[in-house]
């Protein structure tokens, strides 16, 4: 095996779900840029970049999450790097909207025709083949899937740079969101949490990595 593709899969093999970080020891600023850019530069459906990353540093935020993200604790409390992934909602994600608009002609710079394009076929995207116009959700868990890219991409650059991280859904949506309303945080009408991450350095010994066989998941037809 070449040495690229071993430098790849021994990052795989590094990281895991980390439950129990240092909280004695920072990331470097370096690698800290290095992480966020690799979500900012995550791939999303049309290129829309439904999301936005919280970088939660406030303790007292921190503290008031606690008791809503029981499987986020062990990152609220050691993580050197905690990201609130918001998705964004129907309003901003349907073709006419601003939000879409703005994309498409001011950070994609498309020309009108293009954008009218576009915004038909987008159109015909939410409506006939993945059905996402009925009722809020289906758009806003559109949304939220983005955002997993934008994580998962993080969560291997920072294994990378070894540095280990916690994907995080293990909390109640309602109530966080509630509290980062109530701290002027969250603009409920735009965005909701989508999942959470913790990053930083591990202080307990990995466990063995268990996983079905490639012959189970993988079929090549
Ligand atoms: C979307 C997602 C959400 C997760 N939520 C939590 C969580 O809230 N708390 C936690 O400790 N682990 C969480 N995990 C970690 C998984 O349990 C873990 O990735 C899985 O068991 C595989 O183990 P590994 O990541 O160590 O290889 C989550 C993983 C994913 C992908």
């Amino acid at each position: 095996m070449n040495t690229k593709n071993h430098e790849i899969l021994e990052a795989f093999q590094f990281r895991y779900a980390c439950k129990k970080f240092n909280a004695g020891r920072e990331i470097p600023k370096e690698d800290f840029l290095t992480i966020l850019e690799a979500g900012r530069l995550s791939p999303s459906s049309f290129g829309f970049e439904p999301w936005k990353f919280l970088i939660l540093k406030n303790q007292t935020l921190k503290d008031r999450l606690f008791p809503v993200a029981a499987g986020g604790q062990n990152s609220l409390r050691g993580a050197s790097l905690f990201v609130i992934y918001l998705a964004r909602k129907k309003i901003d994600l349907l073709p006419e909207s601003p939000y879409i608009s703005r994309m498409m002609k001011d950070v994609e710079k498309l020309p009108d025709a293009v954008i009218k394009g576009k915004r038909d076929f987008f159109s015909h995207f939410q409506k006939d083949d993945f059905d996402l116009l009925d009722g809020e959700r289906p758009l806003f868990d559109w949304a939220c899937k983005q955002t997993y890219i934008a994580m998962a991409n993080m969560m291997t650059a920072a294994a990378l740079l070894k540095i280990d991280s916690c994907p995080i859904e293990g909390f109640n949506r309602a109530a966080a969101e509630k509290i980062l309303i109530d701290e002027g945080i969250l603009d409920p009408v735009h965005f909701g949490i989508s999942v959470m991450a913790g990053f930083g350095y591990r202080d307990e010994v990995q466990p063995v990595k268990t996983r079905l066989p490639a012959s189970e998941v993988i079929e090549e037809i």
